[in-house]
């Protein structure tokens, strides 16, 4: 047990009642202002404490988690979460759903973490996942798929969580090609589709969701905050965490469903309804360059159809787009 856990132990234990500074920092053979930076490691962490001098720190409560049995109670999927694994800290719940893939489990399993210490995002960059503050998950998905339309299914992701965004907080949640969603030009989701392909077919997908749900503007290190935002400081209320990731596995199996029967068409209609990044002068990052268009709207395979200044028109399938605001 590292020293936090350790501090959080005696102060369970304690049944809310105050413990010493010097009682922990002998029993923990630490300094007194070890105990107090252990103190607000907890409190980072979303623990709340009392602390009053001569008597101590008393614990006051506990950090929402995301809750297992509540749930089961809240989904309205048939598959999708009915098998759900819940972890305190991981390296990344994407690593944790391939394994499980590998093991044969079956399609629409899910691992939630509260932290995740090696969180990845797209283009091999890390993602922010500190503990108790986002949804981090990662959803098992065996589609028969060619691989040049997995694409799509990222698109399909970012729609469905938009959609349980938008009905579970009214957070006018937008989505920014290919699936980052925004609020107020601020992104405050990320999604990674990570597929795994045998003979030009998909074995499996795991897609990956990051929701920034209840980060405080102090919790984000300085390079993010003025990029990133979460729904907590959009709307002004704490999110229920546990409520939102059921409304996101519903509304993603809907969909999934849906594509499976329909086809892309529908998908990518709810997905222009929701986007922001149509219509507008743009620049897409992408490995093979730079390029300067106006985004026009998806093509029947989810690539973005960008218009260039001589009128033709090129498909794009990856990369990063910007606009000035
Ligand atoms: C992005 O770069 O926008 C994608 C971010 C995806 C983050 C999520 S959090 C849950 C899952 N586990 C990870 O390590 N990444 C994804």
């Amino acid at each position: 047990m590292s020293k936090h856990e350790d501090l959080l132990h005696m102060l369970l234990h304690a049944d809310g009642e105050f413990v010493s500074g010097e009682d922990i920092s002998r029993h923990l053979a630490i300094s007194r202002t070890a105990v107090w930076k252990h103190v607000n490691k907890l409190r980072d962490m979303g623990y709340e404490f009392e602390a009053v001098s001569r008597k101590g720190y008393r614990l006051v409560t506990k950090p929402e988690r995301i809750d297992a049995a509540a749930l089961q109670l809240a989904l309205k999927t048939t598959v999708f979460g009915r098998k759900s694994v819940m972890l305190s800290s991981t390296l990344s719940t994407q690593g944790d759903v391939q394994k499980l893939a590998e093991e044969g489990e079956a399609e629409g399993a899910v691992v939630f973490a509260e932290e995740q210490t090696g969180g990845r995002g797209r283009f091999g960059r890390k993602w922010f996942s500190p503990s108790g503050k986002g949804i981090w998950m990662s959803v098992l998905l065996r589609p028969e798929l060619a691989i040049q339309h997995t694409p799509q299914l990222t698109l399909l992701t970012g729609v469905a969580v938009c959609r349980a965004i938008r009905a579970c907080t009214g957070a006018q949640a937008g989505i920014k090609w290919s699936n980052d969603l925004l609020i107020a030009g601020r992104k405050m989701c990320g999604i990674l589709l990570e597929s795994t392909v045998e003979d030009h077919e998909v074995r499996y997908c795991v897609a990956g969701i990051g929701v920034d749900a209840n980060f405080d503007t102090h919790d984000y290190p300085e390079d993010l905050q003025h990029i990133a935002t979460s729904l907590k400081i959009e709307t002004g209320q704490p999110i229920d965490r546990t409520a939102l990731a059921a409304a996101i596995l519903t509304e993603l199996e809907h969909l999934y469903f849906l594509y499976q029967k329909e086809g892309f068409s529908v998908i990518a209609s709810l997905w222009e309804a929701l986007s922001v990044s149509l219509h507008r002068k743009v620049t897409i990052t992408n490995p093979h360059g730079v390029i300067e268009g106006t985004t026009v709207g998806l093509d029947p395979s989810g690539a973005l159809v960008v218009e260039m200044q001589d009128g033709h028109r090129e498909l794009i399938v990856s990369g990063e787009v910007s606009w000035k605001s």
